[in-house]
């Protein structure tokens, strides 16, 4: 049973908003999805989708496209984009009642695994200079509390190894320490994985590899060209 994670799929398929603009990789992607996550992944699998789901604006308009995420193959985590409007930050608890058996929604808690790894996650926050600072930093502690809160639940379940999913990078622009990195180095987690850069100019932005014994990983589907990214065999 493996692991793997793919985010930004920027589902559209109850509204206009096409991101074919964005380029020839972007063309069909749907298909390229379907595809490939049904030759790499398996039933027993799981797969941690970290964000930018779907552009509908609430619920009603994401119901093709949350259908789509179900009809991929292995168990499915959500975590929540910017993008994700259908996702009010205080309803995790009735989306994973609405949804229960199909899809898992992560934000604040955990969910195991099938051996002793607990995946922790949130949103994220990184500022990208269309806020302002003080809002950012509100933001940013806000969201770094909510991860704090993922942590703390899985330590007092009694797990001792952590993978981390953000939407957000961990890092603002050409940054390799932050908020989120210490909080992660402070309950030696193994990995941080995160999406939201996506267009190639972006796909550098934030930490990739290893450091200070964390492995960094960008996981948008673009840069991925729709292949799921294995985490853990
Ligand atoms: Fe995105
Ligand atoms: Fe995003």
């Amino acid at each position: 049973m493996a692991l793997f994670a793919i985010g930004d799929l920027h589902l559209s398929f109850q509204t206009d908003k096409s991101m074919d603009t964005f380029g020839g990789v972007w063309v069909n992607h749907e298909q390229k999805v379907i595809e490939n996550f049904n030759a790499e992944v398996k039933p027993e699998d799981t797969l941690v989708l970290v964000g930018d789901h779907s552009w509908g604006r609430n619920l009603a308009e994401c119901q093709t496209d949350l259908e789509f995420i179900e009809a991929l193959p292995g168990r499915k985590i959500l975590t929540r984009g910017n993008h994700d409007m259908f996702w009010e930050s205080g309803k995790t608890h009735k989306l994973n009642t609405m949804f229960k058996g199909k899809l898992e929604f992560l934000q604040g808690q955990y969910f195991c695994t099938y051996n002793d790894v607990a995946l922790v996650g949130t949103k994220g926050y990184t500022y990208e200079g269309s806020d302002t600072p003080d809002h950012a930093a509100m933001l940013v502690d806000r969201e770094m509390d909510r991860l704090q809160q993922s942590f703390e639940a899985a330590r007092k379940a009694g797990y001792t190894r952590y993978i981390v999913f953000l939407h957000y990078p961990p890092t603002s622009i050409l940054e390799e320490e932050s908020g989120f990195t210490a909080l992660c180095e402070h309950y030696h987690a193994e990995q941080v994985v995160y999406a939201h850069c996506h267009g190639e100019e972006r796909f550098h932005d934030s930490i990739e590899g290893n450091f200070h014994g964390i492995e960094y990983s960008l996981v948008s589907g673009d840069s991925l060209n729709w292949h799921p990214k294995k985490i853990l065999d």
